[in-house]
């Protein structure tokens, strides 16, 4: 087993109806309130409407910013926090999916600043101070609700990548799978691939903790059990209700006990194509994993196909294993080959140069630029 540090601070509400104590909650912080939010489903589904219900009810003043955008960009995060600054906000409220928790996040640090939220990326700057960050969760996906990290694009830089601090973990994050039930069938798909996929980074990490490696295992199984019963019945609460919890719990920590790192090489390739091409989170995943894997089996044999015979309750070979693992995302309506997407012209050289241009690695399977350009022929 690898050292470890295990530290959460994140308070979790998870359930029907727990809504009832968030405007206490944010009043914790203060009076003034930056909502941020997406492009509208939360006003379709209803959701903007009974929240705002509740704050107006507690007399919290509420600034917004609207708009964020799945794959979410540094402009959005820079005039969010110029219009947080002005406003002298005490807490953001973040209500969304990913896209929106992780730009709450880098709002938080760059409010208190006089720079772009972008230095604390290039390592720049250091996040000292942050304002407090609430979310209320609308689709299961990303594990953003509890975790410390966010994901930006920078497209004038050609970058997608992260930032983390012990400042950017959520004060409190509210779960309620009933705002989840309106998440579309892609997106319901795309949130179950990208769970798996963050226990897949933590198997193929530093470390295989055999008590974790359990952890991992059964939330994968949980998800492999419920997702396909949710696809068929998106409006079922229960099944909603088990795959937010287990995208949460595959990326919140617990994975990681007793690991040095995940990989997460294939995630930093599925950068490239969201950067690139627009190519949502989940579905970049999918299509990169199989050939991952195809492209490493013969330097991880074992740990491939131990991860299979788990999943599949039989014993296979890596090459089974690795068939099986695609066929079932193929079988939740994910991609599984860039070429489903029928994106026009060259793709080839421009993921390469994007790959080289961010140096994408994985921090447990190394990947050089011949590496590069076998992963890139398996999934094209
Ligand atoms: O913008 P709105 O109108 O809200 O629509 C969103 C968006 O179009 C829609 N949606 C969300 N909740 C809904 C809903 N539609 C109907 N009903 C609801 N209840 O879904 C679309 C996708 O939303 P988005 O937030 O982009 O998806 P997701 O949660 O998958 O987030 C993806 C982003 O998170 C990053 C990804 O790279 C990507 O940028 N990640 C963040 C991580 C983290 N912070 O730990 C880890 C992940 O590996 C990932 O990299
Ligand atoms: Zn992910």
């Amino acid at each position: 087993m690898e050292n470890f540090v295990a530290y959460n601070p994140t308070k979790l509400h998870f359930g029907k109806n727990i809504l009832s104590t968030l405007a206490g909650t944010l009043k914790e912080y203060g009076t003034r309130v930056l909502l941020v939010y997406g492009k509208g489903s939360i006003k379709k589904s209803g959701l903007y409407d009974q929240i705002i219900t509740y704050l107006k009810r507690e007399e919290l003043e509420v600034v917004e910013y609207s708009g964020i955008q799945s794959n979410p960009i540094i402009e959005d995060v820079d005039a969010a926090a110029i219009l947080g600054r002005q406003h002298h906000v005490d807490v953001i409220l973040a209500i969304g999916g990913g896209s929106v928790i992780d730009s709450a996040k880098i709002i938080s640090v760059t409010i208190p600043v006089q720079h772009g939220g972008w230095d604390f990326f290039l390592g720049k700057a250091k996040a000292t101070e942050a304002i407090p960050v609430v979310t209320v969760l609308t689709l299961a996906a990303t594990g953003s609700e509890m975790n410390p990290f966010a994901v930006i694009s920078n497209h004038a830089l050609g970058q997608k990548t992260d930032f983390g601090s012990p400042l950017t973990f959520p004060k409190h994050s509210f779960l309620d799978p009933q705002f989840t039930l309106t998440v579309p069938r892609n997106y319901t798909a795309y949130g179950i691939a990208d769970l798996i996929a963050h226990c897949f980074e933590a198997w193929f990490g530093i470390g295989t903790p055999s008590l974790t490696d359990r952890f991992v295992i059964d939330i994968i199984k949980e998800a492999m059990d419920v997702g396909p019963k949710l696809l068929a019945d998106l409006g079922n609460y229960e099944y909603r209700e088990k795959i937010m919890f287990a995208a949460t719990m595959a990326l919140n920590g617990i994975t990681m006990y007793g690991r040095s790192a995940g990989d997460w090489g294939v995630h930093n390739v599925g950068h490239c194509l969201s950067l690139l091409y627009g190519v949502p989170h989940g579905a970049s995943l999918t299509i990169v994993y199989p050939a991952w894997l195809r492209h490493f089996k013969n330097q991880i044999p074992e740990r491939i196909a131990q991860l299979g015979s788990n999943l599949f309750n039989a014993p296979l070979s890596t090459g089974e294993s690795i068939y099986r693992i695609e066929t079932f995302f193929h079988s939740l309506g994910c991609p599984i080959r860039l070429s489903e997407l029928n994106l026009p012209g060259d793709l080839f050289q421009p993921i390469f140069e994007a790959m080289v241009y961010n140096k994408v690695n994985g921090a447990n399977m190394k990947m050089k630029e011949e590496d590069y350009r076998k992963i890139i022929e398996l999934f094209i």
